[in-house]
């Protein structure tokens, strides 16, 4: 996702700079493949220990698996109160919780994308589809950030990127897709689409009400109905990935699950809601990583 942002902003004539954690070269490329035709953007990088701090309107945006983006920030922690706006486009929830606790009172946004592009290596993605992108800023932040703040990532095209006012009711329900989503094809180690067969249709379900139930302590109901529909829909439009976590898992990588389904339940806990579908799914998918990691 940061080389898919970093193209789009190059492309637009702004400054990028690459915050990585091994050593890159000082100038680099950054390749987008889409439809058989690869497009090359030369940006300045940086390896993220050397970061100096960053001219005043310059942007940080996090595109890191949740379960590294803490740590990232807080090895930049003296540059963080440089940055005017720090937007963080994670799968999951619980990354906000994290970050405030350690760092108070950064100018924290949310981005929520289906965006779909894979990496092929360092610096070279695999641009899948347009998809579309919500910026935002959630309600518990003390310092309110508004569109203005993120006016060239919100105008940015290719692909519509949106501001959205209820942020966190897009990020629950993008939380519930994924739970069930990524859950399910993990521990059936199958694509996405096969989740659209009837044989799946009973669990999903269940998964869903409960998982509404949690959502609805949080969001108004009216975004916690659609849940199911949303499920099945990205399931069909995404009928040939392998989810995430899938590819995660396969690829001997640390999983988002914590995130997600472990997010979930502990929510449910804390709550009080008794979530017996997810818990076993959650308890499966733990199951399933230990397996695979032991193999
Ligand atoms: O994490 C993923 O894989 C994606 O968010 C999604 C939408 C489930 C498609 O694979």
């Amino acid at each position: 996702m940061g080389c898919w942002w970093g193209s789009r902003l190059l492309k637009q004539g702004h400054r990028v700079k690459l915050l990585m954690r091994n050593r890159p070269p000082d100038r680099a490329r950054i390749i987008v493949e889409h439809n058989n035709h690869q497009d090359h953007f030369n940006c300045d990088t940086t390896q993220i220990e050397s970061a100096v701090p960053p001219e005043s309107t310059t942007s940080l945006l996090v595109a890191l698996k949740a379960h590294n983006t803490l740590d990232a920030l807080t090895s930049i922690s003296d540059l963080l109160p440089y940055y005017p706006v720090i937007l963080l486009m994670q799968n999951g929830m619980g990354v906000v919780e994290q970050i405030r606790h350690a760092h108070p009172d950064l100018p924290l946004l949310i981005g929520i994308t289906n965006q779909g592009a894979y990496r092929v290596d360092t610096l070279h993605i695999v641009q899948a589809g347009q998809g579309e992108t919500w910026l935002g800023c959630l309600p518990s932040e003390a310092v309110q950030t508004g569109p203005d703040a993120v006016e060239d990532l919100v105008n940015i095209s290719p692909g519509p990127v949106r501001w959205d006012p209820r942020i966190l009711s897009r990020q629950w329900i993008k939380l519930a897709v994924n739970c069930v989503i990524n859950g399910l094809t993990m521990v059936e180690n199958c694509r996405n689409g096969q989740l659209t067969l009837p044989t799946y249709r009973e669990r999903i379900t269940n998964l869903c009400e409960e998982i509404e139930t949690v959502m609805s302590n949080y969001v108004s109901s009216d975004a916690t109905l659609i849940l199911q529909q949303e499920v099945l829909r990205v399931a069909a439009a995404t009928r040939e990935n392998y989810s995430s976590m899938l590819q995660d898992a396969q690829n001997g990588r640390t999983t988002e699950v914590e995130y997600l389904n472990g997010y979930l339940c502990q929510r449910a806990d804390s709550l009080n809601i008794a979530v017996p579908e997810n818990q076993k799914l959650y308890a499966e998918i733990r199951t399933v990583t230990a397996t695979r990691t032991a193999l």
